[in-house]
């Protein structure tokens, strides 16, 4: 569609356009039901349909096994992060965290405050804080019978990620807000995944869960308020309030749209690794341009955060960038410079016209920055 740009934003990010498209129809008449999406009773049987569609495509590519639970909550990946030591940290117990930056960070800071009104421990069992979050930790001091570990599977500002879960030996958990159904999911392996719903899966505000049943039978029952109590969404099938029901719909039309794009997760990976190695290629082939992660193994094919040799020219590199038609560039303030983020639903024709960008803009201010590092 000519009026869109290639928006390589790290959430809310591109969706797919045809999603976009089919959501329009929608809005107005879903289905011929005569109502727009937006008006249907969370608990009529057009709702049913949609509700028991997206659940049943999530487990189809997602080959999420039986005994799992999915669930559609509202609140974000933040708010499963604050309610998972509410609900699997009991007093006494010690909890491992990996820090890889700002979100797993941040589930410490408020796991260490639950734990300790309650006589718990945390346990940060691996952290990379020392060199900028640039790799993934490299020793891990994991304990022995801990109520569960914490990892972030991608690590969206820093452009790190992880090839396999790490090998924690208590029930592992997973915030894959930003490479959730972007590849193949290692799910038996897991106790618990979350995710924000805003880079690879639909909007804003609403959180999908992968939990098994045996982890969600040690969550003590009728101990936290309602809307908090995974046992009690799980019961009600994440309808135990009015649930965000677009948000649903749209999750359900993007597991469509990755069934139909891709046939299977192994796909969808093999096109995110080749338009990640479109731009890294062109980063690493160039004196101009240097990546953020060097570990190459640690590299992230989601979120990849590079810069020019001085935070003048990129500045001026997302600038000119965004008049070209690639907007959202700007790396996050924690390490500047750019940061391409490219989801399922991001065009491999963006990363190629991307590079030719970069190219010309090497091109034509390579001189000026060696003259002015001289
Ligand atoms: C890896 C990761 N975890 C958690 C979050 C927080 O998500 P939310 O804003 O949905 O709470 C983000 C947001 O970008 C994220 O990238």
């Amino acid at each position: 569609m000519s009026d869109r740009v290639f928006n390589f934003s790290a959430g809310p990010a591109a969706l797919p356009e045809p999603v976009i498209q089919q959501a329009q129809k929608d809005l107005w008449n879903f289905r011929g039901s005569g109502m727009g999406i937006l008006e249907l009773s969370h608990r009529g049987t057009w709702f049913d349909t949609v509700l028991e569609e997206a659940e049943a495509d999530c487990r189809h590519i997602g080959k999420v096994p039986a005994d799992y639970r999915i669930l559609f909550l509202q609140g974000g990946a933040t708010t499963q992060a604050d309610t998972i030591p509410m609900s699997f940290l009991a007093p006494g117990k010690t909890a491992d965290y990996i820090d890889t930056g700002k979100w797993a960070a941040d589930a410490v800071v408020e796991a260490t405050r639950h734990a300790k009104n309650i006589g718990a421990h945390v346990n940060v069992a691996g952290s990379s804080k020392d060199v900028n979050y640039n790799r993934l930790p490299t020793n891990y001091s994991f304990t022995a019978d801990g109520a569960y570990c914490l990892y972030v599977s991608n690590n969206t500002i820093f452009g790190t990620q992880y090839q396999t879960p790490p090998d924690a030996p208590a029930p592992l958990i997973g915030d894959m807000s930003s490479d959730f159904f972007s590849r193949p999911m290692d799910i038996k392996r897991h106790a618990m995944l979350y995710g924000g719903a805003q880079k690879n899966l639909g909007p804003a505000g609403q959180a999908l869960v992968i939990v098994s049943d045996e982890f969600l039978a040690t969550a003590p029952a009728d101990t936290l308020g309602r809307m908090f109590d995974y046992q009690v969404q799980a019961k009600k099938q994440s309808r135990f309030n009015t649930p965000n029901t677009f948000a649903i719909y749209l999750m359900g039309q993007v597991f469509k749209w990755i069934i139909t794009e891709f046939g299977t997760l192994e796909q969808a990976e093999t096109y995110n690794r080749d338009k990640a190695a479109i731009l890294y290629d062109a980063i690493d082939s160039s004196d101009f341009y240097s990546a953020h992660v060097q570990n190459l193994a640690d590299r992230s094919y989601m979120n990849l955060p590079f810069m020019t040799p001085t935070p003048e020219l990129d500045k001026l590199f997302i600038k000119e960038a965004d008049s070209k038609g690639f907007t959202t560039l700007a790396g996050h303030r924690a390490i500047g410079g750019m940061r391409a983020s490219i989801y399922n639903a991001f065009p491999v024709e963006g990363c190629r016209k991307l590079v030719k960008f970069m190219h010309n803009f090497e091109r034509e201010h390579a001189s000026k920055a060696t003259a002015s590092v001289q």
